[in-house]
């Protein structure tokens, strides 16, 4: 996507095609079904492109409220990449190779801190500053050509948006590649109450022994909800109709409530985060639900063909400040992953059979034609970043 991308399409029109989709029980959007190969999801081979493209898209990598004030600072790895975050004194954030300019250390451990002052690699000793530069050397006389000024830490295009920090990990690519990769569709859902400096809540990372693309691929049908999720959100929603708009390789999703189909709202009564589910998938592994209150982020990290690593974290208006509170926000959370876990079963059980040789293509509906698209749109930026 560059900057004259259009618009994010169809904005405000919800309403309309959520009648229409409602009257018809189909959404409004049909694509072309078709084929995919299995293959897809075991290659080592396309494991290895995939990873080479992903470092070339924004990730969000920690909620921003992770780093409260000037001089908190985060250390964690992502897609095998040590990364150094640090609230800096002007209150931006700066992303770093968490890799010393000396000899190639992890200057900081994983962990996290609020005071930072500097940062002093455990081999030698080299420091940084907060801001990256190097600021000491000890027994400097012995690097008799040094340019200090040339040795910081590399520094990470970074942006926070929706209460996140969104990192590319390709020190090559500057902030404005994040700006323009998240475009207008990142506008779109700051623009939402509450989204645009939500709080981080219960964040949680674990793994799934599943290909990454298997996560993706349930996120663009509604197809599976009547009978993944009968014993938990399933009789929330009107059946499988869901409205896709793309936004360059971004999608955002509205899934319909059964409120919607049997209050038929007027279009001034209604508010489409009570009517409906929306996701907002930002293009490769990123996925915010936005649900009538706060929102639900979560950010894939592929750890191998068949294994990949889930990052969770709620989005909350403020931090719950009472008992009360505490049990509501962790009664929703509970329901999303118990949620998501059906998914992943399905995901795991999906993995083992690939190998079996039944399938050499899956079939996918019209109405599931969202996951050819995004399959297509892989491929492009596989040919696109290697
Ligand atoms: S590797 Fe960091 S000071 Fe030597
Ligand atoms: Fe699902």
């Amino acid at each position: 996507m560059n900057a004259a991308a259009p618009i994010f399409p169809r904005p405000v029109d919800l309403h309309e095609r959520a009648l229409q989709a409602v009257a018809q029980m189909r959404a409004d959007a049909q694509g072309q079904g078709g084929q995919l190969p299995v293959a897809s999801y075991r290659s080592p081979e396309q494991f290895a492109q995939e990873m080479q493209m992903l470092r070339q898209h924004p990730q969000a990598v920690a909620a921003s409220s992770e780093l409260a004030q000037p001089g908190s600072w985060l250390s964690l790895t992502r897609l095998g990449t040590p990364l150094l975050l640090v609230r800096q004194a002007d209150g931006s954030v700066r992303a770093f190779l968490n890799v010393c300019r000396h000899r190639g250390a992890r200057v900081v451990a994983e962990g996290a801190g609020d005071q930072a002052r500097a940062f002093s690699c455990p081999y030698h000793a080299w420091t940084y500053q907060t801001d990256g530069a190097l600021r000491g050397v000890p027994q400097a006389e012995g690097f008799a050509d040094l340019c200090k000024q040339d040795m910081g830490l590399r520094r990470l295009a970074c942006h926070e948006a929706a209460g996140l920090i969104w990192v590319l990990l390709d020190p090559q690519l500057s902030e404005q590649n994040t700006t323009t990769q998240l475009g207008p569709m990142m506008q779109d859902l700051c623009a939402l109450a509450g989204m645009q400096q939500p709080v981080g809540y219960a964040p949680r990372s674990y793994e799934v022994a599943a290909n990454w693309k298997l996560l993706v691929d349930g996120v663009f049908e509604a197809y599976h909800f009547k009978i993944a999720h009968q014993k938990t959100i399933a009789a929330m929603f009107a059946g499988n109709v869901q409205l896709v708009d793309e936004c360059g390789p971004h999608r955002r999703l509205y899934l319909i409530k059964a409120n919607f189909a049997l209050e038929q709202p007027a279009p001034d009564a209604f508010e489409p985060r009570q009517y409906g589910n929306l996701t907002y998938f930002f293009f490769p592994t990123n996925t915010v639900l936005v649900q009538p209150d706060h929102a639900q982020f979560s950010c894939l990290e592929p750890i191998s063909p068949e294994r990949t690593r889930i990052h969770e974290i709620t989005l909350l208006p403020q931090t719950p400040a009472t008992e009360k509170a505490e049990k509501y926000w962790q009664a929703n959370v509970d329901l999303y992953r118990r949620t998501l876990a059906e998914d992943y079963a399905l995901a795991e059980s999906i993995q083992q059979g690939l190998a079996s040789g039944a399938n050499e293509h899956f079939t996918f509906a019209s109405f599931e034609y969202s996951i050819g698209r995004f399959h297509a749109q892989l491929q492009q930026s596989l040919k696109d970043s290697n």
